[in-house]
């Protein structure tokens, strides 16, 4: 392995950092805890999302589910409920999965191998190097984001880090570091001081532990590392969403499948790609949806019954929001059909689709898109976890 900073720097590098991290580290709450599936539960959260929006998340997430048995055992959407609003709803269900297999084929003990850490639903090489050193202290390096801003900074790395030979290069960096410290504060070290002293923008360089050894600051390079890749651009998605709510019951669905916010509920809806929203397209999918969500039905045979002069307009737009993903864009735009009456009694909706009192839609588990959106139209707040 070729080291850009000899082994005795690296050691002095992890020696500074978890002095400085003792010293100054925030009081967090999973800091209180080496429980393996608390740190499981922490590392989880917190990828892609920041600390102070998950330390209530974590609270609720570990009250109702203590150990790997309650969240084994809990029904998905109790779980995708207490993780409403984080995003990234993959991670839930994974780490749903992760206490199943721990239950499962660990008899309820968490592993304590690399490799069998490393094998859980979900559990890629970050988590499972944050799970071993945190939890267990074992030197397992950990490498994050703001990990490798942290050491493209130290090191003088300009390549792109997101490219992986020098992600593979910059973990070789910490996990010659890590061997040589207490892996526990180290890791949490690293993570500290890239949130921070370390950061984006601005860093803090003047009261960095590290900076005497630091090659960006050495070379005033600090600002133009790291290096990225141009990001994709994200693809816009107009989403048409009709809104057809009678005898204070709205018409909702719950997505299918596997992908994007996978089984959680929204209005019934259509996508089309790009920035498309004007108001003959939207009527046009507007049109197409209904007739999917009752086929067969028309209006001469009583499933609406069309009140007031024909010439009025067909749809008002009473709603949008929009929401950005990580490759997607939604611009949301919710309809409402006007003069319309829907008698949910005698429609026979698709299987995934329901009339729910509106007192109810709270039960349900929603994209934070439609979360606003509801609150917009109907001064109800479904993000409110009512469990
Ligand atoms: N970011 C990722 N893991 C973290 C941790 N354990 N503490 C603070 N920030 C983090």
């Amino acid at each position: 392995m070729h080291l850009r900073k000899s082994s005795e720097r690296l050691a002095a590098f992890a020696h500074k950092l978890v002095k400085w991290f003792e010293q100054n580290k925030r009081s967090l709450p999973w800091r209180e805890t080496s429980d393996p599936y608390r740190i499981l539960v922490s590392e989880t959260m917190l990828q892609q999302t920041r600390v102070e929006t998950v330390v209530p998340y974590y609270h609720r997430f570990l009250e109702r589910f203590p150990d790997v048995q309650s969240l084994a055992q809990a029904p998905e959407q109790d779980v995708m409920k207490l993780w409403q609003g984080l995003g990234y709803y993959a991670r839930a269900r994974n780490l749903q999965r992760a206490a199943a297999a721990v239950v499962e084929q660990y008899a309820g003990q968490f592993p304590r191998a690399v490799d069998e850490v490393r094998s859980l639903p979900g559990v890629g090489p970050y988590t499972s190097g944050a799970v071993m050193s945190i939890a267990f202290n074992r030197p397992v390096a950990a490498v994050d984001g703001n990990v490798l801003r942290v050491m493209s900074r130290y090191l003088g790395i300009e390549q792109p880090i997101d490219h992986p030979p020098v992600k593979r290069e910059i973990t070789e960096h910490v996990q010659h570091a890590v061997e040589q410290t207490v892996p526990q504060s180290f890791t949490q070290a690293l993570m500290e001081l890239g949130a921070m002293v370390c950061t984006p923008r601005k860093p803090q360089c003047l009261a960095c532990p590290i900076q005497d050894d630091c090659t960006a600051f050495a070379q005033a390079s600090v600002d133009s590392i790291p290096v990225k890749r141009p990001k994709r651009a994200r693809k816009p998605l107009t989403v048409m969403a009709l809104w057809i709510e009678q005898d204070g019951r709205l018409l909702v669905e719950q997505r299918q499948g596997e992908g994007l916010l996978a089984n959680m509920w929204q209005l019934p809806s259509l996508e089309v790609d790009g920035p498309n929203g004007d108001e003959e397209v939207l009527a046009s999918l507007a049109r197409r949806r209904l007739a999917q969500l009752f086929p067969g039905h028309t209006e001469d045979r009583g499933w609406l019954v069309r009140e007031g002069p024909s010439d009025v307009r067909e749809f008002a737009e009473i709603a949008s929001a929009k929401h950005i993903f990580t490759h997607l864009e939604w611009d949301v735009r919710v309809l409402r059909p006007i003069g319309v009456q829907f008698d949910p009694g005698a429609i026979d909706l698709p299987q995934n689709a329901q009339f729910v009192p509106t007192a109810q839609l709270r039960q349900l588990v929603w994209p934070k898109v439609y979360v606003k959106i509801l609150y917009d139209v109907l001064k109800v707040d479904v993000a409110t976890v009512t469990s």
